[in-house]
């Protein structure tokens, strides 16, 4: 068959040839029933009958992959959908670096890799989770379809995972991902692995942020494993973020419309300071600083996911050939890291300074770094349209020493700007810099859904373009009545 191509007379879409792969075929139809019960415990809330205009993956071509049509979100055509086998790929990295790309789980690393998989699987369930009740409060059709989008490919992504613990891992990996099924973000008993995918997306302000920062995580966890030397799961991770990008997009235009919105309607008032919070909120628009309140959680939350800053099992996974550095093949250096260091920020004698640290333990520090690049350009794009409305306000990134629940600020307390301030003055202070529930109060205040085609609630601008080229009026979800 044509790898491009995805094979859609099989229950389960595919383009890894499972009617000739009986076995894994078997497992995963096995696997299917427990995934619609899932989906309909957990998945989106309502809308369960309702035409939604989606796209699903038809081929893995990056010049045409994708094809859009109404879909009732059960009927969704959940696939497996590995990129093109690269001819000859060697490992990029590590104490492997040069050998042939492994087709099979190499033994010494199973365990690891396994963890990984299982990981990454993890967060995809945990999103659709914690997105499940906002499709009652979208500010539009087209966000609600956007919203509804992202669901079902979380839900893809879990497949993908499933996949490759299915068909590579035999006992364990079948079931690990009954597990996966098993936990739910935020549960007392069994919640999902990792903090940011246990937290509440409370109204459409957090799953912009979300999207913006903790899919981006997302995107840098893909890069790296779309590194590994494991060829299928670097494969599957390469078409995951053909997907993931589209995620973050919604994230990114998500904010900027809400500060879009802001800005004109502060400015209609005759508003010249941002920072007259009662003023503003009682024009029906979300104020920048509750915004930059906003901005201040997600990304803290998520800078958590990288884990410590200073990592023997980043390192290891490193060596054993199994996860890269974002974008590994384009850096020029000796892809072994065995005599390089890395500055790393810690806490040293209770002040936070950047130390040289072994490359290769610094892995982690590494990633977030580049995570953090990768953030700020959505705050110039932000920036920009407040400027643009002659506003003297900027959105920033808070330091990464501020409100860590992982690494080595984990003990400490630190403003927005990086200074290290007491308990005391942290109690006292911190609902200044991340959301109060008074702020979110106001923000829920607005959560009322528009559902008329062309219509958008007005705490949030329109989008410029809409999604497939289509008109502003387009029905992007028909609601059954
Ligand atoms: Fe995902
Ligand atoms: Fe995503």
């Amino acid at each position: 068959m044509n790898i491009m191509n995805v094979d859609y007379t099989t229950k389960i879409p595919n383009n890894v040839n499972l009617s000739e792969d009986r076995q894994v075929l078997k497992a995963l139809e096995g696997w299917h029933p427990g995934y619609m019960d899932w989906w309909s415990d957990m998945g989106p809330e309502g809308f369960q009958q309702s035409l939604v205009y989606l796209r699903t993956a038809y081929s893995v071509d990056p010049r045409g992959w994708a094809k859009f049509d109404y879909v009732r979100m059960p009927e969704y055509r959940w696939g497996i959908l590995l990129a093109p086998q690269e001819e000859n790929r060697a490992i990029p990295f590590g104490e492997h670096y040069g050998e042939p790309a492994w087709q099979e789980v190499p033994g010494e690393h199973r365990a690891m890799l396994r963890r990984l998989i299982v990981i990454q699987g993890d967060t995809e369930p945990a999103s659709v989770e914690q997105q499940r009740h906002l499709g009652k409060t979208a500010p539009s059709l087209y966000d609600l379809r956007n919203l509804f989008q992202v669901n079902v490919e979380e839900g893809r992504h879990l497949w993908a995972m499933v996949y490759l613990l299915q068909k590579y891992f035999g006992r364990d990996g079948r079931e690990e991902a009954d597990e996966l099924l098993r936990r739910r973000s935020g549960d007392a008993d069994s919640p999902r692995m990792l903090g940011a995918f246990n937290e509440k997306t409370p109204d459409w302000l957090s799953f912009f942020m979300f999207t913006y920062f903790t899919d981006r995580d997302g995107k840098m966890q893909l890069h790296s494993l779309a590194q590994s030397g494991f060829d299928p799961l670097s494969r599957t991770c390469r078409f995951m973020l053909t997907e993931e990008a589209h995620h973050m997009f919604v994230g990114e235009t998500g904010i900027s419309r809400v500060v879009q919105r802001t800005c004109e309607a502060m400015k209609a008032a005759g508003i010249g300071d941002p920072s007259d919070i009662a003023r503003v909120r009682a024009l029906g628009v979300i104020d920048l600083p509750t915004i930059q309140k906003k901005l201040n959680l997600h990304y803290s939350l998520s800078l958590d996911l990288f884990g410590s800053e200073v990592s023997t099992n980043a390192a290891n996974a490193f060596n054993a050939g199994i996860k890269g550095r974002y974008r590994e093949t384009q850096i020029e250096d000796d892809h072994r890291l065995q005599n390089s260091t890395y500055p790393v920020l810690k806490m040293v004698n209770g002040e936070i300074k950047r130390v040289d640290e072994p490359a290769l333990t610094a892995l982690n520090m590494r990633l977030r770094d580049d995570y953090t690049q990768d953030c700020a350009k959505g705050m110039l794009r932000w920036n920009k349209i407040i400027s643009l409305a002659g506003y003297d306000f900027k959105l920033t990134l808070p330091n990464v020493a501020f409100h860590r629940q992982i690494g080595e600020f984990k003990d400490i307390h630190a403003t927005p700007d990086g200074v290290l301030i007491e308990d005391a003055a942290w109690d006292k202070r911190n609902s200044g810099w991340l959301p109060s529930s008074d702020d979110g109060d106001f923000i829920a205040s607005l959560m009322t859904p528009v559902t008329e085609p062309g219509g958008f609630a007005p705490w949030i601008s329109p989008p410029k373009v809409g999604i497939d080229n289509k008109p502003g009026d387009f029905e992007y979800v028909k609601i059954e009545t």
